[in-house]
């Protein structure tokens, strides 16, 4: 089977592939290089950063790769137009927003000459996207990790979202080997999008515990929880996310106030990042259903080769 091109705004990534934004501080410069050495486009996530650590983490980037890098902000976030206009400011490749979109984002990218591209789950939203200047969408699936817009299998969203646009569409949620990326691409897809077989790879910034949870984990232990920003997070199964079933997750004493909008039943920044840092117990485990597939941490130059194994590639 042939390689799609894909191709957003100007960006010509020499494979279709694009590395999941994953917070807090799991993709950061050292993933989104090598993905963008190998000639996808690896994005830093900025949600739970502040500026000037968002800042180094560019300036990282940049000299590790000359391949493209993005940035991906939540909208739920309070920071997020300080934040994307940090990444504008260091003259990022492409800015993804995750969960949301507003307006004004489209702008500030046009006047930068940056495209932009939100997640999107719907058709609708797709085009809403299209007409306010987005550059392509990530539809993403319920079989994504992280937060949920939908209850939809991507196989459903990647036809329906590609009759209601003309821009590039990049399929996510559930990719994780050849045979996902073959389906995806039949469907019509223009690219995929990958998270969580990124973050148990060698280059994560994910702690080791974390990443051997990551390849220990079965399709089973994959569970639903209610996320503070209101939407369903789909996550694996550990003691935090038990009690945060049960409703015994103590909330924090000093609320920073980092999203838009809390219902305050936990704070996901603090447990993202108690996770990332390998405090499982006290840890939010963002995973996409198909965990049980991934049996190794592997480099991203393996994870790639494997997902494109069947594929000629454009030489162009
Ligand atoms: C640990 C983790 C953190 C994530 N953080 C973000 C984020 O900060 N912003 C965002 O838009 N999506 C986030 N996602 C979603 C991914 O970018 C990606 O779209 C999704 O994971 C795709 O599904 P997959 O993991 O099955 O490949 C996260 C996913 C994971 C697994």
């Amino acid at each position: 089977m042939k390689l799609p091109t894909l191709q957003i705004g100007a960006l010509k990534p020499s494979i279709p592939l694009i590395q999941g934004g994953m917070a807090v501080r799991i993709s950061t410069a050292g993933l989104a290089a090598a993905v963008a050495n190998e000639g996808g486009i690896g994005i830093i996530a900025g949600t739970g950063m502040t500026v000037e650590e968002l800042k180094n983490e560019i300036r990282k980037a940049r000299q590790l790769t000359k391949g493209i890098i993005g940035v991906n902000v939540m909208y739920a976030v309070s920071a997020f137009a300080e934040l994307v206009k940090t990444a504008i400011e260091e003259k990022i490749d492409l800015i993804v927003s995750g969960a949301g979109f507003s307006r004004d984002m489209f702008s500030w990218g046009r006047e930068a000459n940056i495209p932009v591209v939100p997640i999107v789950s719907t058709g609708k939203l797709a085009r809403i996207s299209e007409m306010l200047g987005a550059a392509a969408v990530v539809v993403e699936g319920s079989e994504a990790g992280g937060h949920l817009g939908t209850t939809e299998s991507i196989k459903k969203l990647v036809p329906e979202v590609k009759d209601s646009v003309s821009i590039p569409v990049i399929a996510a949620g559930g990719i994780t080997d050849n045979n996902d990326v073959e389906e995806i691409f039949r469907l019509g897809a223009d690219g995929v999008q990958v998270g969580v077989r990124f973050a148990a790879s060698t280059e994560s910034n994910a702690a080791d515990n974390l990443k051997e949870a990551y390849v220990n984990a079965r399709d089973e232990d994959i569970i639903l929880i209610d996320s503070p920003v209101g939407l369903l997070g789909r996550t694996i199964r550990n003691e935090f996310s038990e009690k945060l079933l049960r409703n015994e997750v103590p909330l924090p004493a000093n609320c920073m106030q980092c999203l838009k909008k809390c219902k305050k039943n936990f704070c996901i920044i603090k447990a993202l990042e108690n996770a990332q840092q390998g405090n499982l117990k006290e840890g939010l485990i963002f995973s996409g259903e198909h965990i049980g597939k991934i049996k190794e941490i592997l480099p991203v130059k393996e994870i790639i080769r494997s997902l494109l194994q069947t594929f000629d590639r454009n030489e162009d």
